[in-house]
């Protein structure tokens, strides 16, 4: 008897507007894919049929948050807004230092650059692109220390996101002097949106303390870790959101957040401290770069829908639904053998291109190749996440080859991630056929954006 297929997720809540999507014709979408150089970033919207390229700021706010946006008071200082940002953030995060910034990476630029000097060594679970990149223009080297489980796409350890403890203890004690933070990147996005424990997250917040080094979170998908630990750590099922929340943020000196992500907004982000020192270095820098500290680079009505969609995203029955959507696929994904980095993250699948397409070397770029095909064969816009992003092994290890399906937050439904999941399997079930690519044209540093590709 064949196997009943997974039920689909059903959303909590409803459709009020729709944006209208169409699938180009195979023809079509094979011009598309000359004209972008077989780089999905130059694709344009109205080319993709399923956008799965990020999680980040492609959000569908929610009417309240429509309606908070037409509560803006675009004050230059003090605006309203502004205030019911600052006491969201604090309310959430028991930071007392709070400053706007229009998004992730800027409040990293503000963070790194204060934080930072030549020759530093920043250890990190993993480092996203951005992150990687602030460190390096300021000089300093980029570790990631996360545990040798998070490079094993097979593995199937709760939290993948934790820090290796000995390797850090090891950096601290080596490198002493020369460390001026730590960070944990919750969840860890470059390892497969895979969430920390608690119980690492206090190991470490110990080591650093013991070590007298500031710990700090970059927090952009700090709900969905926090939905994890509720699920997976012993002791927290009948704990809110919040509550983890309250526990995770106290253990850390500061953080950055990305409001794209469990903000629920399209544009905005903040940095956020205990130091007061620290705050008034960033400030003065923050009004260079951004704007002023009650607005950031952002309309303060951006403030006003950051500050609804933060209290959104923490709430158990979106949580629940959002990570269900994430494992239907995945379940889908598995009943046909399809390889990809399990358990399944918060925000999206990452498929294993190394396996996928494991006739194809790591040189001849097999995930860049995945990604073009899954454009090809359905107009699934996904990303790369390997030796194009990051280059290989620039940190030393095995670099995984992966090509992440990144759910936007309320956008798609259960009927769309379906599509995705057989598009997915038509090019496995021909996969022999897919060819490799090289890279034609890069820049230095964050090529992945702008390189152009030659199929082989
Ligand atoms: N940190 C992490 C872990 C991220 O995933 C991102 C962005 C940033 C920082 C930077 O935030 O985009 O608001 O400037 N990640 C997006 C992605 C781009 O597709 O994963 P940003």
């Amino acid at each position: 008897m064949a196997a009943r297929p997974p039920s689909p997720p059903v959303e909590p809540y409803r459709i009020k507007v729709v944006e209208k999507i169409r699938l180009l014709t195979r023809e079509e979408r094979e011009s598309a894919l000359q004209r972008a150089h077989f780089n999905l970033f130059n694709l344009t919207s109205d080319e993709v049929y399923i956008d799965l390229l990020t999680d980040s700021g492609t959000s569908a706010m929610s009417d309240r948050q429509w309606g908070a946006l037409m509560t803006g008071d675009e004050s230059y200082a003090g605006s309203r807004n502004f205030q019911h940002f600052e006491r969201t953030v604090k309310e959430i995060t028991g930071f007392p230092y709070i400053l706007p910034a229009h998004q992730g990476r800027a409040a990293e630029n503000i963070f790194f650059s204060s934080m930072v000097k030549r020759g530093d060594i920043i250890p990190n679970n993993m480092h996203f692109d951005t992150t990687q990149e602030h460190v390096r223009r300021n000089g300093a080297l980029p570790l990631n220390v996360a545990i040798k489980e998070a490079y094993d796409p097979t593995s199937n350890h709760p939290f993948k996101g934790n820090m290796d403890l000995p390797m850090l203890q090891r950096i601290l004690k080596d490198e002493a002097g020369k460390v001026p933070l730590v960070m944990m990147t919750l969840t860890n996005n470059t390892g497969g949106g895979q969430p920390a424990s608690l119980e690492n997250l206090r190991e470490v917040s110990r080591i650093c303390r013991e070590a007298k080094i500031p710990f700090y979170l970059d927090m952009c998908r700090w709900a969905e870790n926090a939905f994890f630990i509720r699920e997976r750590e012993p002791g927290q099922a009948s704990l809110g959101i919040a509550e983890i929340g309250k526990e995770m943020f106290g253990l850390a000196e500061g953080a950055t957040m990305s409001a794209k992500k469990d903000g629920l907004v399209n544009i905005g982000g903040f940095v956020a401290t205990r130091d007061p020192a620290l705050f008034d270095k960033m400030r003065e820098l923050l009004i260079v770069y951004e704007g002023f500290p009650t607005y950031g680079g952002l309309a303060r009505r951006d403030l006003e829908a950051i500050a609804v969609g933060l209290k959104e995203a923490m709430e158990l029955d979106y949580l629940s639904h959002r990570i269900s959507q994430v494992r239907y696929l995945g379940k889908i994904l598995d009943e046909a053998g399809v390889p990809f980095l399990h358990p399944p993250g918060g925000h999206g699948i990452y498929l294993d291109a190394g396996a996928f397409l494991s006739h194809i070397p790591r040189e001849n770029l097999p995930g860049q190749a995945l990604a073009v095909e899954l454009y090809r064969e359905g107009g699934v816009r996904s990303v790369e996440i390997g030796g194009v992003m990051f280059g290989s092994g620039s940190d030393g290890k095995d670099r995984m080859e992966l090509v992440r399906l990144a759910i936007p937050r309320r956008v798609y439904t259960s009927s769309h991630l379906a599509y995705v999941a057989e598009v997915v399997k038509s090019v496995f079930a021909r996969r022999t056929s897919v060819k490799g690519f090289k890279m034609a044209a890069a820049s230095e540093s964050l090529r992945h954006f702008t390189a152009h590709f030659e199929p082989l």
